[in-house]
This record gives structure tokens, C-alpha cells and sequence, in this order.
């Protein structure tokens, strides 16, 4: 199929958010395409976009102009029933919060979106299992999230954001919370999941988290000022 690689592609995208009288650009007309298997950083001052840009890709908002497309779909032509499914299933996002559900344990967390998803429930028990095997958190299968460390939490979020199989991950600032050394931890994380064919967009700070995605995007003033690799 043609394109096939593409995972995602936004044209022109646009967004004004309006707080009474006041109209904010926070986006000024981005183009950007993500290829499978791409990891790609976006940097840039605070205030320059990234957030709401990464929240246009993954269709958690919608743009005041401008297209994104996810393996080809116009996410504009979906209504928010579709749109809220096709994210499920296609998109893993990491926040910086973590965004867990404090009274489930970190197993109910990452079987959440498979749940949603309608997957059996004895599938989702063990790929839930499997996932948290993956980041390293087994022994903290039956803890609840508010017994967990930071680093810990933002583990099992990422756990949770591999449930669905997504296409691409989407992390705004998901170091933000953690002191270097546990930051350290996710990184590595993130890098092996890159090695293992996930593609992954990460919003940072973080100068070494770009340096170790091969794609750096920079963002100032709602518009793509850079886009090198590296
Ligand atoms: N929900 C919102 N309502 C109003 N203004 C917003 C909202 N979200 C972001 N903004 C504004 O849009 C601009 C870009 O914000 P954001 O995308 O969060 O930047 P970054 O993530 O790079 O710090 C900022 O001026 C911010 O104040
Ligand atoms: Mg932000």
C-alpha cells in the first residue's frame, strides 16, 4: 500500500484557544510527518506549543484549522464516538502525572484500556501481566497506584499506553515529575521500546532524552522552527 509508512501527518495545523475576550495562538500553522518507527523529541521553550500540539496528534483536541491524518485517517471525519475509539486503539499516551487511577492496582491500570477496548478478560489479565514484566514492574503487579514510587507510576503508565498495540506513542514531558536518576530509568525505557519498532513522539526539556531520539523538532512561538536528525 502507498504511504504505509506514515503514521501520522498534520498539514497547515492551526489552534486559537479563547479565554474571555483574549485569543491565544498557540499553534501557528505546523506541517509535520512521522514515519513508522520514528523517535522523535519536541523541544522548545515553555509556551512554544508542544503540549498542545501533541494533543492535536493524538486527536485529544481539535484544531482550529488545519488536517492531522493517522494511518490516513482524517481524524475530521470522525465523529467523537469514532474518534475516541480509533485513539484507543491506535494512540499510547504518557503525561507527565502519570494520569493513574489511584484505587486500581497497577494491573487494573494497564487492563483499563483493553477493557474499553472490549478485549476478553483473561487476554487482557495476562498481556497486562506480560506489559508490566516489560518495564520491569512484575512484583508490583497487585499494588495500587498510590503505593507506588514516581518512577514506578510512570511506568506502569507507560505499560498502560502499550496495552491497545498502538501505532505511536505519544509523551508529553514524561520525565518531568522524576528526579534524574528515576527519569534515567524511563529513558532507557523509551529506548528500548524505539529498538523494538515502537514509534514514539516525546515532548522534554530534556536536551539528553533528544539527543537520544534520532529526531529533535523545535518548537517556538506555535510554529516549527527547526526539524533536524540527530
Ligand atoms: N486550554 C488552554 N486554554 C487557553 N490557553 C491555552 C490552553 N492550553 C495552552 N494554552 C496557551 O497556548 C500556548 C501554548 O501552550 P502549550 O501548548 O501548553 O505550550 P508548551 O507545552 O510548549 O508549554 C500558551 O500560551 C498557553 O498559555
Ligand atoms: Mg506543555
Amino acid at each position: 500500500m502507498a504511504h504505509s509508512s506514515v503514521v501520522i501527518e498534520a498539514r497547515n495545523l492551526a489552534k486559537q484557544y479563547s479565554i474571555n475576550a483574549a485569543v491565544v495562538s498557540a499553534l501557528r500553522g505546523v506541517d509535520l510527518r512521522i514515519d513508522r518507527g520514528e523517535y522523535l523529541a519536541i523541544l522548545g521553550p515553555s509556551g512554544s506549543g508542544k503540549s498542545t500540539m501533541l494533543q492535536l496528534l493524538g486527536g485529544l483536541d481539535h484544531p482550529s484549522s488545519g488536517t492531522v491524518r493517522l494511518l490516513g485517517t482524517d481524524l475530521a471525519d470522525l465523529n467523537d464516538r469514532e474518534l475516541t475509539r480509533f485513539r484507543l486503539t491506535t494512540i499510547g499516551f504518557v503525561f507527565q502525572r502519570f494520569h493513574l487511577l489511584p484505587v486500581l492496582t497497577a494491573v487494573e491500570n494497564v487492563e483499563l484500556p483493553m477493557a474499553e477496548a472490549g478485549r476478553p478478560r483473561g487476554q487482557r489479565l495476562a498481556r497486562a501481566r506480560e506489559l508490566l514484566g516489560y518495564v520491569g514492574l512484575a512484583s508490583r503487579a497487585q499494588h495500587r497506584a498510590t503505593e507506588l514510587s514516581g518512577g514506578e507510576m510512570q511506568r506502569v503508565a507507560i505499560a498502560r499506553a502499550l496495552a491497545n498495540e498502538p501505532a505511536l506513542i505519544l509523551a508529553d514531558e514524561p520525565t518531568g515529575e522524576l528526579d534524574q536518576a528515576t527519569g534515567g530509568q524511563i529513558l532507557e525505557l523509551f529506548d528500548r521500546l524505539h529498538r523494538d519498532g515502537a514509534t514514539i513522539v516525546v515532548v522534554t526539556h530534556d536536551e539528553h532524552l533528544a539527543a537520544r531520539a534520532g529526531r529533535q523538532v523545535r518548537m517556538l512561538d506555535g510554529r516549527i522552527d527547526s526539524d533536524t536528525h540527530g
